[in-house]
This record gives structure tokens, sequence and C-alpha cells, in this order.
């Protein structure tokens, strides 16, 4: 690995899921572990950056080096990802953010009543990536995409809509590969370009993803 690639650059990651409260001992969240942005985070720091870490509740043990803020719910991830943003280089969103948050969080524990169905009213959560790609001084931004189907044209679809440099999207309906397994496998889409990166391990895959991210963002200055 050529040391150094990112000497000097500050690089941001989001990792893990959110937690979105629904009463004082439930949550809404998903299946993330927080592996594949702990993993880039690794490979940041052994490529030079210096890189701040917004992690969700996961159960990793904090990388060395890497400055970590941790947070539960998508408005606090937002806040701390905007919080930091004019020291950042280059933004990667590998956290799997919650799309929609219980409108009201309960104060007290919710009980069980007699019916039998119950609706709960979402509403939706700030788009994070999105955010960031929109600021007038914005990073180098960098999305993930985690598709079940039509990976590539959705992918392609967030790529545009986001405003983002570059989108990494992975099959997550594949077993082995995507949310909480150890090894992953992903396709680079940029505007102009795609490059797939079969299946490794996630600390292996990082290291690609992190050499990638490094050519497409000096040859974008
Ligand atoms: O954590 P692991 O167990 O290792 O699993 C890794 C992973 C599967 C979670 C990871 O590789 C991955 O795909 N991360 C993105 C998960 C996701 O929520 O994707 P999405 O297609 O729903 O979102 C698209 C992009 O928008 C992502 O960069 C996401 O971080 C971002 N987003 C989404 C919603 C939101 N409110 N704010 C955001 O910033």
């Amino acid at each position: 690995f050529d040391t150094g690639t990112l000497a000097g650059l500050r690089v941001h990651i989001t990792a893990g899921p959110t937690q979105e409260p629904l009463d004082p001992v439930r949550y809404i969240s998903n299946h993330s572990s927080g592996k594949m942005g702990y993993a880039l985070a690794q490979a940041a720091t052994d490529a030079g950056a210096a890189v701040t870490l917004i992690s969700g509740p996961v159960n990793l043990a904090q990388p060395d080096h890497v400055k970590r803020i941790s947070v539960t719910t998508a408005q606090e991830m937002l806040s701390a990802s905007l919080a930091n943003i004019d020291d950042c280089d280059i933004f990667i969103a590998c956290a799997a953010v919650a799309d929609y948050r219980p409108t009201a969080i309960a104060e007290h524990k919710i009980k069980k009543g007699n019916e039998e169905i119950m609706e709960l009213h979402l509403v939706k959560n700030p788009d994070i990536v999105a955010t960031v790609a929109s600021l007038e001084n914005k990073p180098f931004t960098v999305g993930f995409a985690a598709e079940t189907r039509d990976v590539i044209n959705y992918a392609r679809g967030k790529l545009a809509k986001k405003g983002l440099d570059m989108i990494v999207a992975n099959d997550v309906s594949q077993a082995g590969i995507g949310f909480n397994s150890d090894e992953n496998a992903v396709t680079l889409v940029t505007a102009n370009q795609q490059t797939s990166i079969p299946q490794t391990s996630k600390r292996q895959l990082a290291v690609q993803l992190i050499e990638q991210i490094a050519k497409h963002y000096k040859t974008s200055k």
C-alpha cells in the first residue's frame, strides 16, 4: 500500500446504524455493524489521512489514531457531520442512516393495548450525505448505496440525486456480503466510470476503496 496517498488530508467517515427511539426502551434501527466504515477509517489512517469517524452505536473497538464521535440518531449524526465539515477534504458516508424516525418519542414505555394492529407514525430524517454535498464549500463526497435489486441503476440514481462525486454500490440481498458480514463486494460508480471490486474481506476492500477514492479526489482538484 502506497503510504502517504492521503497525507495532509482530512477524511470524515460516517459508520454504523442510527437508532431512532420510540419510547425509553425501544428504537427503530437496522443490521449495520459498522465493520465497513471502521475498515475504511483504518485504511484512510494507514494512507496518512487525519480521520474523524462519526459512528452510530456499534460493538467495535476504536481504531488507533482516529478521532471518534459517537452518535445515536440521524439528527445527531447530521449535527456531528456539519459541525466539523470545514475541516474536511473527503467525506465518506458509509452509515446506514434510518430514512424515517418516529414522529414523537413517548415519555414513558408504550403499553400493550387490546388492539391487534398498532400503527406507528414516522417522519423523514434529513439526508446527511446530500446535505454535505449541497454545501458551497463541499468536500469530495462519497456515498454508499445498499440495494437489493437493480443495484447499479439505483446507485446511479442516488449519485445524481444526492449530488455525490462517487458512490459505492453493494448488493445487500446476497448472503455473506453487505450488512454485518466480514466480507463485501462492491461497484464503484462515478458519473463516467464504473469499477467492480470482487468479494473480499472488508479490510482488504477498504484499502482498495481508499486507493480509488484518493485517485479520483486528486483528479478532481
Ligand atoms: O456496517 P456493516 O455491517 O459493515 O455494513 C456495511 C453497509 C452494508 C451498511 C455499507 O456497505 C453500506 O451500504 N452503507 C450504506 C447503507 C445505506 O443506508 O444506504 P442507502 O442506499 O440507504 O443510502 C445511500 C447513501 O445516503 C449512503 O451513503 C447513506 O449513508 C446516505 N444517507 C442515507 C439516508 C440519510 N438520511 N442520510 C444519509 O446520509
